[in-house]
């Protein structure tokens, strides 16, 4: 299998973290330190509120922007909700979707996910699809029933071509914002386990040319070790994000 047929993407994931012009001062911090690191696509994805301010602060840099959710429908009667058109418009490429806590806080179910995922690829954005077990899934050893299940109803009704465009990102519950990181040969186990469930979906190719990330406490100390595994192609990191000098080092760890 060969990794370099991938994209190794970083992504922010700012959380319900930063007012927009944080966000801003975080960024022109940032341009510098990550400006010609181009081993790896660098992504923020950052609070709707801070979407517009963030869009033009990273205007002529490396930096990508991203959002964390998108409604399904194009327009229509959804108080509070955001379209992937409305995201598209201001200089959004990349939206966060089926998140845990999405799925913990805010009744994401996999069928959702799917429908976000056809509304984002629609309006030409490219869908981080979030999967992961529970730790109580973990214990009961159903991890691999639980990630497939999660990616195949995703996946539903997707085209092998539609895939180039989407990202999986691979983050066991229980890592998430808990310090505890899945081991590197774990972290690779479970994401050569989706690339599997592509592979079966629709081709060998396909799969090998999917970016899988991992995320779950994701930092400057072990993402060399995770990134180096085969099957991790990048991360999505959420409170070593919010540090300017932390989230280099993981940019710096992706270079190689
Ligand atoms: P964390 O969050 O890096 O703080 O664990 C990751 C995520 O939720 O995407």
């Amino acid at each position: 299998m060969d990794k370099s047929k991938r994209k190794v993407v970083i992504a922010g994931n700012w959380k319900m973290n930063m007012t927009f012009r944080q966000g801003v001062a975080f960024i022109n911090e940032l341009k510098p330190m990550v400006q010609g690191k181009d081993g790896c696509e660098i992504v923020v994805c950052v609070p709707d509120t801070d979407i517009s301010a963030v869009s033009e602060a990273i205007k002529g840099s490396n930096i990508k922007l991203g959002a964390q959710n998108a409604h399904w429908a194009k327009s229509g009667a959804f108080t509070g909700e955001t379209s992937a058109d409305m995201l598209a418009e201001l200089g959004v490429e990349y939206v966060i979707i089926g998140h845990s806590e999405r799925r913990q806080h805010f009744g994401e179910i996999n069928r959702t996910v799917n429908m976000r995922l056809k509304a984002i690829l629609g309006a030409g954005l490219k869908p981080i699809v979030c999967v992961g077990e529970l730790e109580t899934e973990r214990e009961l050893g159903i991890t691999t029933e639980v990630v497939s299940l999660q990616t195949k109803v995703a996946l539903h009704e997707i085209t092998a071509e539609q895939m180039k465009g989407i990202i999986i990102a691979y983050e066991p519950v229980w890592a998430i914002g808990t310090g505890k990181t899945a081991t590197a040969d774990e972290a690779d186990r479970v994401n050569g386990i989706i690339r599997d469930v592509i592979a079966g979906l629709y081709n060998k190719d396909t799969a090998e040319a999917t970016t899988i990330q991992y995320g779950g406490s994701m930092n400057s100390k072990n993402a060399a070790e995770l990134l180096s595994k085969l099957n991790v192609d990048g991360g999505l990191i959420g409170g070593a994000s919010l540090k300017t000098e932390d989230f280099t080092a993981i940019i710096e760890a992706a270079q190689k």
